[in-house]
């Protein structure tokens, strides 16, 4: 007799009409992605795991200026939201690593640029060996490929599932429209020009600019990739997603709240500009921002 268990009939089904069949083993693969994202043992202190900076409670950003690495040492920027961010955006400040939607590579690529880990992914193979729980559950879900190789694509896929789900309430948040936030899109959308860098998929167009904030005279920016002088200070317009949870801002943590942006936009912005608004205006607009 053929029997067909819910899963079977799933990959039937997907094959049938032609779309992509669903993975058995994605909520497994899923957890796993959580635990190695919680899991300080692959610093070079076996103290520091991604969450220790990228925190759940804070839309996977953190809530200090600069977020504190590997024996002790403080990252170079500050730690930017997780949650919901566009799988098409260049990553990092400077753009230096390739979008999610290249594959796990982009992670390889992301965990070198950061530094903060001290860690060296050419260890990963030797290190996970030591791991048999990981070593197991690696070698089981991805049997085709090495173990380093099955971290990074545990790790992408998890990095998948949280921009999708970030995503999704972010979609949520925005269909909210009492008068004041319509008035604050409106006003983000036109009149202050805010839309012209923050615009598409998480409010951003994936370009550089020089804002000209203070305190900046360490920062290459994107010129660390181009090598353009033009492009030094220059850094990728940030995703805006998640704002009330992600104090304090801007690349360097030097604005601990969102007036304090918005101050900065009154000021002069170097590249930005400068926008006069009133304090009704102001007002409105904060409260746009908060609901991204
Ligand atoms: C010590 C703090 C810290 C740890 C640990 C950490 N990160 Fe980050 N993460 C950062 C900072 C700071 C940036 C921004 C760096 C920049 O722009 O130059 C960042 C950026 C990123 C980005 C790019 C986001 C964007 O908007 O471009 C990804 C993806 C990421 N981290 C994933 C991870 C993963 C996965 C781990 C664990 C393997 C991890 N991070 C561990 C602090 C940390
Ligand atoms: C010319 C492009 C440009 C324009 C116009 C612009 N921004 Fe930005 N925005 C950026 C860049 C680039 C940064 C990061 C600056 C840095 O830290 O060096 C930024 C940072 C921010 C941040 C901080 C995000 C975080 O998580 O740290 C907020 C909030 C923000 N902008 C809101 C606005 C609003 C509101 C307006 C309109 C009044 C506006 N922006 C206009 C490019 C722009």
């Amino acid at each position: 007799m053929l029997r067909l268990r819910f899963a079977n009939i799933l990959v039937l089904v997907g094959g049938l009409v032609g779309c992509e069949a669903p993975d058995p083993t994605e909520h497994e693969k899923l957890r796993l992605g959580q635990a190695l994202f919680e899991d300080g043992r692959f610093s070079a202190d076996g103290k520091v795991s991604c969450a220790s900076c990228h925190r759940p409670a804070h839309a996977f950003a953190d809530t200090l200026p600069r977020s504190i690495g590997a024996f002790g040492r403080e990252t170079r920027r500050n730690t930017p939201t997780l949650w919901g961010l566009p799988t098409d955006l260049p990553l990092m400040a400077d753009g230096g690593v390739p979008p999610l939607k290249n594959g796990s590579l982009s992670v390889l690529a992301a965990l070198t640029a950061h530094g903060d880990m001290a860690f060296d992914p050419r260890s990963l193979n030797q290190k996970l060996k030591t791991y048999p729980r990981y070593h197991q559950l690696l070698g089981r879900l991805y049997p085709s490929t090495d173990l380093a190789s099955a971290y990074l694509l545990t790790l992408h896929r998890y990095l998948l599932y949280l921009s999708e789900q970030g995503r999704q309430a972010s979609i949520r948040n925005t269909s909210l429209n009492p008068p004041l936030v319509a008035q604050g899109k409106a006003l983000f959308e036109g009149e202050a020009g805010c839309f012209r860098c923050h615009n598409g998929e998480g409010k951003t167009d994936g370009a550089f600019y020089n804002l000209a904030l203070g305190n900046r005279s360490k920062e290459e920016g994107r010129a660390a990739i181009t090598l353009k002088e033009e492009d030094r200070g220059r850094l990728r317009t940030p995703v805006l997603r998640n704002l009330r949870k992600t104090a304090p801002y801007f690349y360097d943590g030097q604005a601990a709240t969102l007036q304090d942006v918005l101050e900065h936009y009154q000021q002069g912005a170097g590249e930005a500009g400068r926008w006069i608004g009133d304090s009704l205006q102001k007002e409105a607009l904060l409260a746009y921002l908060l609901t991204l």
